[in-house]
């Protein structure tokens, strides 16, 4: 494709400015996605194991889990449902009260399943903790947790992660799916981003 698809000269060198996203000099890699990669297949066969003789229902939480969700999923080697919920929590400023709220619920009853939570990242634990109560209170047979990322020194409410990928420190990090304001979630890495307002 030459520079005149998108609409002549003008634009492309204005790309050319642009540095590439992946190579964002504001990015510091934390997981690469050979990393990533490898501990995916390690959770997948722990969860093919675990879950043998039974046909678990994954439930992603968007948008973040979307990227690990979809990779999770073809390391496990067992009949499985794919759901997806999305959640928004309210807060005062910085702090989160743990008042939660479901944007998008499931399209199916979980009574009698086994449930697979995909989360991205767990912080303080109030979005999860709501989350597996309500799927318990709703009659699911069983509710386990698999997250790629624990950043556990923020953690206010505890919440037993039964698959983890990662324990992270206390830095606001993006990739693979976790967002700053919409941005970054392509990133084919998990990075720690030094500055938000760049
Ligand atoms: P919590 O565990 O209820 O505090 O909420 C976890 C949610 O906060 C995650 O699903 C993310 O959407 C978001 N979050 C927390 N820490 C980060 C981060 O470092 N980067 C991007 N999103 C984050
Ligand atoms: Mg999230």
């Amino acid at each position: 494709m030459n520079a005149t698809h998108f609409g002549g000269s003008d634009l492309s060198s204005s790309f050319a400015l642009q540095p590439a996203e992946f190579e964002n000099p504001n990015l510091e890699v934390l997981f690469s996605a050979a990393q990533i990669a490898a501990r995916v297949e390690e959770l997948g066969a722990n969860i093919s194991r675990d879950y043998a003789g039974s046909a678990p229902l994954l439930i992603g939480v968007l948008k973040g889990a979307c990227v690990f969700l979809s990779d999770l999923m073809r390391a496990i080697d067992l009949p499985l449902a794919v759901e997806f919920m999305a959640i928004s929590s309210y807060g005062t400023g910085m702090r989160s009260t743990g008042e939660v709220r479901i944007i998008k619920d499931l399209d199916t009853a979980v009574d009698g399943r086994d449930i697979l939570v995909v989360e991205d990242i767990i912080d303080t634990g109030l979005t999860l903790s709501y989350l597996i109560s309500t799927l318990h209170a709703r009659g699911a047979r069983t509710v386990k947790l698999a997250a790629l990322l624990d950043k556990h020194e923020r953690r206010e409410r505890e919440v037993p992660i039964d698959y983890k990928g990662f324990t992270i420190p206390d830095a606001f990090v993006v990739g693979y799916g976790l967002d700053y304001a919409e941005r970054y979630r392509n990133l084919p890495f998990v990075a720690v981003l030094k500055n938000p307002y760049n």
